[in-house]
């Protein structure tokens, strides 16, 4: 039975994740080598509670239990050592993925499950380099995590079926919508939502219309909650190109080209949201979205 977690990674998604076991009353380790990020995360989760809490969703007390579930470390082997299933949410690099696997195969519990909440990496990739490869599956979390209700759950090549059940069991514990997939590059929620961004860059480079009309088409029209290009710098202009980079290496097709705008964007690093423009600029607290001077012609 699955009671302690542990988090790598206290960035967007490992905070969030870290929230959504919390308040369902996992205890949980949220490790990140950077102390100062940990501090930041754990007054992010807090602030997202307050969300809860103002419109009713959740009480001041479940609130402060589930702040209590929460414990930091700066060290890996420390914070892994006694938990049933670490998932994996640091930076987006395969280099680094593997390392981190390595370590947490090392010091966690050889029956603990090693799930990663990567996007695009593979998980039979990362499998590989631990000693435990049908315990290692892919949970990939939406951003806003606490809002987002699927769990994207994706078998390696040797994942056995009775760690598919768990974590399909445990995602719907965390009140989530869990949808099974095998290991193939992007899986399906990259597969299918970076070549509509991509084709939306292409929209864009090839002037056939603005950003604001490019979006809010997709929005009115398809009744996406953002459109494709406020979707891309909400991920990242940088995530969005790694990961069309993967889909064009790992399936060798054109069709996943990334386009040169995008290309371009990120060489000159903007990256959207985090770096405070891509096709938006943005003002830190504020909520107005304004399309960078870029693409208006000023
Ligand atoms: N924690 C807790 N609650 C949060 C939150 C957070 N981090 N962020 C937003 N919320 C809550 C708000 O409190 C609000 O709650 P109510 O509905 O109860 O009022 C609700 O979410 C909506 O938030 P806002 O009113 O601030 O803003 P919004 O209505 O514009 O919605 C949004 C924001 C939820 C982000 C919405 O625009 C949306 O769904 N966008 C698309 C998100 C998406 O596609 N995510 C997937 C990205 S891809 C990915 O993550 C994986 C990958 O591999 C690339």
């Amino acid at each position: 039975m699955i009671e302690t977690v542990a988090v790598i990674g206290a960035g967007t998604m490992g905070n969030g994740i870290a929230h959504v076991f919390a308040q369902e009353g996992f205890k949980v380790k949220l490790v990140d080598v950077n102390a100062a990020q940990l501090e930041k995360a754990l007054q992010i989760i807090a602030k997202n509670f307050d969300r809860q809490v103002s419109k009713g969703t959740v009480s001041e007390e479940q609130k402060s239990k589930a702040l209590e579930n929460i414990t930091t470390s700066t060290s890996v082997s420390e914070g892994v050592s006694d938990v049933q299933l670490v998932v994996e949410a640091a930076t987006e690099n395969t280099e680094l993925k593997l390392k981190i696997f390595k370590q947490l195969d090392e010091a966690a519990p050889s029956n603990a499950i090693l799930a990663s909440n990567t996007s695009s990496i593979s998980i039979t990739k990362i499998a590989a380099v631990t000693s435990r490869p049908q315990q290692v599956i892919g949970m990939h979390f939406m951003n806003p995590v606490p809002v987002m209700k699927l769990v994207e759950v994706i078998n390696g090549y040797a994942t056995k079926k009775d760690v598919t059940d768990t974590v399909v069991a445990l995602s719907r514990q965390l009140n989530k919508i869990p949808c099974v997939v095998n290991d193939y590059p992007g899986f399906i929620a990259n597969r299918i939502l970076m070549p509509m961004i991509n084709e939306a860059v292409y929209s864009l480079f090839e002037g056939i219309a603005g950003v604001e009309e490019i979006d809010t088409i997709m929005k009115l029209g398809m009744a996406h909650p953002m459109g494709p290009l406020q979707l891309a710098d909400f991920i990242g202009l940088d995530v969005c190109l790694s990961i069309l980079n993967v889909l064009h290496q790992g399936f060798g097709n054109p069709k996943y080209a990334p386009c040169p705008l995008l290309v371009n964007m990120v060489t000159a690093g903007k990256f959207g949201v985090k770096s405070g423009e891509g096709f938006y600029t943005y003002t830190p607290g504020s909520k107005d979205l304004k399309v960078s001077d870029q693409f208006t012609g000023r």
